[in-house]
């Protein structure tokens, strides 16, 4: 949460800053600012709000380097006060991440004479680096000392008022890379801030620290100068652009027959490089929001297919239970970022008890795709709407195909084999044909609402979970989900008149039981869209709308019925005129607890 980036090079600062922090505006858009050297003094502008608040108070200066922050508010509420960059004496700082331990540093500086003028832990964190500095004039040894004192996560980028040709960046848990082209250099949160300038970049690993100046980058770790190896963003670029569409979301709907015929047209021809998961005794998924929805129908697929038991939970509350893991058990960690903190947490957790580890992950370099015994890339291009779509949809798509090659060994027939195999092959197809539906009178009809519910039975239930918490994201229509046989002890009360129940049926071994809990709401007078295989028959009063899928197999189908749902939630919000890459509140990659 919370982006981050700073130039340092002949061209001018100040625009670059701007374009890169609106290019990191998914991670976090309440409040911005910069901070820029102008006549050798430091100029700090901050504003609550969008970038688009923060441009308006610029005034023509130039400057050749500036740092500046995009932020997703943790400590105070998002004002100008609380907003980076915070200044202390010598020292400005942006900060992506949370100072655990800032109440008791705060404490201590104050006893020295230190006064705040926000409620943050960045002013503590600038405030520490300050005091270490009158301490001791090497930088980096400053710095240095700054990696033991702080507690928690975060990438700081740092300028000395006494030193103006120079940006320090370090990093601990929270992710940076350092940029650079033939006019100067950068320092990012995530690739989409520099890739209007360059491809090519460094990864800041933990604990090391980047001295950039306008024409040479230099890294240290334990007070050592390092080498580091180059690298060369790969992906299409235009995965980072709108490219003509309003929203990054709907552009990024659009692109999953591609991206997911890519990443078949690889695997499948590539099996051995999914990992036989068949050894372990125990299998356990972890991860957070959409990655915990795939992870359940990863779930379901691996029993149902696979043959072997899996257990699936939210990363955040892993960390903190107790798992009985051991050397036969794999953990997969599913994570589009590789950068959400419960799930590196849970990871690691894993690792300590000696478990083994297997990421999928959408981010090359990211802290999960580095640590974890295994990855698969789902290689999903940048993802920048907050309310992920193609990323969930890759992910499921990883387990179908871990589950399949589990299958294989556990005896899917011939027949099956070839009747899957060519069911994946249809799947972008059939996710085009999915594409080209009218799903606007629905969603006029939802946008009406303040209540939604959505039910369905196992994995209709598990894709449900997905299709509400879309709309929930972005829409900001309270949605429940249920599964379809439990609302008669609950939370049927709540249905009344027109009430809209989106209700899945793709499982057709369990679709007469969810058809009978269509009536019963039906009989109540809510309003009900169907989302079924085409092959289940229903009768005409179940439903006042009615979406059909094709009939491919369960290992594939659910990737296909979550496009209605995608597109309902995305033209639910529409309607209602919202800021649909950027939902209130939300982040796209959240880096702390
Ligand atoms: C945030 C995003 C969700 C995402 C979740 C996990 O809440 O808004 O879309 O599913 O984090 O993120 P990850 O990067 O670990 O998949």
């Amino acid at each position: 949460m919370c982006g981050i980036i700073g130039y340092n090079g002949k061209q001018n600062a100040i625009p670059i800053i701007i374009n890169g922090l609106k290019n990191l505006e998914y991670r976090g858009y309440d409040s911005a600012g910069i901070a820029y050297f102008y006549k050798d003094k430091i100029k700090i502008i901050k504003e609550k709000g969008r970038i688009s608040e923060l441009e308006k108070l610029l005034d023509n200066s130039e400057s050749n380097i500036a740092i500046g922050h995009t932020r997703w508010a943790t400590h105070g509420e998002p004002s100008r006060r609380n907003s980076h960059p915070h200044k202390v004496g010598n020292v400005t700082i942006v900060h992506n991440g949370i100072i655990e331990n800032y109440a008791t540093l705060k404490e201590k500086l104050e006893q020295v004479g230190y006064k705040f003028q926000s409620e943050t832990d960045t002013e503590v964190a600038a405030a520490v680096i300050d005091y270490e500095n009158k301490k001791e004039k090497d930088k980096l040894k400053v710095l240095e000392k700054i990696e033991s004192i702080l507690k928690g996560s975060y990438a700081l980028l740092i300028i000395f008022q006494d030193e103006p040709n120079t940006i320090y960046a370090l990093r601990e848990g929270s992710p940076l890379i350092v940029a650079m082209n033939n006019d100067g250099n950068f320092i990012a949160s995530d690739i989409p801030a520099i890739l209007d300038y360059t491809k090519d970049y460094y990864l800041l690993e933990e604990k090391e620290i980047a001295v950039v100046k306008m024409d040479n980058i230099k890294f240290f770790k334990e007070g050592k100068e390092i080498q580091k190896e180059l690298l060369t963003f790969k992906y299409d670029t235009s995965s980072a652009k709108k490219d003509g569409y309003p929203y990054f979301m709907l552009k990024e709907i659009y692109e999953q027959p591609k991206v997911i015929k890519n990443f078949l047209d690889y695997y499948l021809n590539n099996m051995e490089l999914i990992p036989d998961i068949g050894k372990y005794h125990k299998i356990h998924i972890v991860a957070c929001g959409s990655a915990y929805h795939a992870g359940l129908i990863g779930n379901y697929l691996l029993e149902e297919y696979g043959d072997v038991e899996v257990t699936t939970y939210v990363a955040s509350e892993y960390r903190y239970k107790k798992n009985f893991l051991d050397s036969k058990t794999l953990v997969i960690l599913i994570s589009q970022s590789g950068e959400t903190a419960d799930t590196i947490a849970s990871l690691r957790l894993a690792k300590e008890m000696r478990s083994k580890t297997l990421g999928i992950v959408n981010v090359l370099g990211s802290t999960i795709a580095r640590e974890a015994d295994e990855v698969i890339f789902i290689n999903a291009g940048c993802e920048i709407a907050v309310a992920t779509t193609k990323a969930y949809t890759l992910q499921v798509l990883t387990l179908s195909l871990i589950a399949f090659k589990l299958g294989l060994k556990k005896g899917i027939t011939k027949e099956d084999k070839d009747e899957l195999l060519k069911d994946y092959k249809n799947l972008p197809e059939e996710i085009e044909k999915m594409l080209e539906l009218n799903y606007k009178p629905y969603a006029k009809k939802i946008a009406k609402k303040k209540n939604v519910f959505f039910i369905g039975r196992l994995i209709d239930y598990y894709i449900s979970l997905e299709g509400s918490l879309k709309l929930k994201e972005i829409s900001y229509i309270h949605s429940e989900t249920y599964p379809a046989g439990e609302l008669k002890h609950g939370t049927i009360s709540l249905i009344e008149e027109g009430t809209p129940v989106v209700a899945i049926i793709t499982d057709k071994k369990i679709a007469s039981k969810t058809i009978s809990n269509i009536k019963e709401v039906k009989a109540r007078g809510a309003y009900t869209l169907v989302i079924k295989r085409k092959e289940i028959e229903v009768s005409n009063d179940i439903y006042d709308d009615l979406i059909e899928v094709e009939n491919l197999s369960d290992l594939i189908l659910s990737i296909l019925t979550i496009i209605p749902l995608q597109l309902l939630a995305y033209h639910t919000a529409d309607t209602l005129g919202y800021d649909i890459d950027k939902p209130r509140n939300l982040a796209k990659s959240v880096t702390v607890e």
